[in-house]
């Protein structure tokens, strides 16, 4: 089993297995259960992943690599994710994120000391409707200004 799992992360692990006809269609909620148990997916859990369902480990580092929810390392208390595809980049993302990266004194990839903030750049987050938006952990905020970005900040602290 993968280390540093709570025995109640384990016993879900089984649960979540047992839902699927075929073993491997559980990688994916499994993959997320242990980023919620353990912040991040390291290479470590990733192996103990692939162990666990007899595939390659390739297999689990391409879903891990393709989910940007599925951090590979620890992130912030916040996890800034700002759309910088078409859309939202025709409404001035750049601009936010240039913003967003003086604001809170980190490029995109980077996290605060006080490890309250992760800043990301991603692809389409599915809401281009709102662009330019974000979302800050699972939480979708749109038609972003600075204005509306410093509010949104303010309101987490
Ligand atoms: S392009 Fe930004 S949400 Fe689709």
């Amino acid at each position: 089993m993968i280390p540093g799992l709570s025995e109640k992360a384990k016993n879900k692990i089984k649960e979540i297995i047992a839902r699927y006809p075929q073993k491997q269609a559980a990688i994916l909620p499994v993959l997320r259960l242990v980023k919620e148990e353990l912040g991040f997916i390291d290479h470590e859990a990733e192996k103990f992943t692939a162990a666990l369902f007899d595939v390659h480990p390739i297999r689990v580092r391409e879903i891990v690599t393709f989910y940007s929810m599925l951090n590979q390392s620890q992130l912030g208390k916040y996890h800034i994710q700002v759309c910088s595809n078409l859309s939202c980049s025709i409404m001035g993302a750049q601009t936010l994120i240039e913003y967003l990266s003086q604001k809170l004194g980190i490029k995109p990839g980077g996290t605060t000391k006080d490890k309250k903030f992760t800043l990301s750049t991603v692809e389409c987050l599915g809401a281009c409707e709102k662009a330019p938006c974000m979302m800050i952990n699972f939480e979708y905020y749109g038609n972003l200004t600075r204005e509306k970005i410093d509010d949104i900040l303010n309101r987490l602290e």
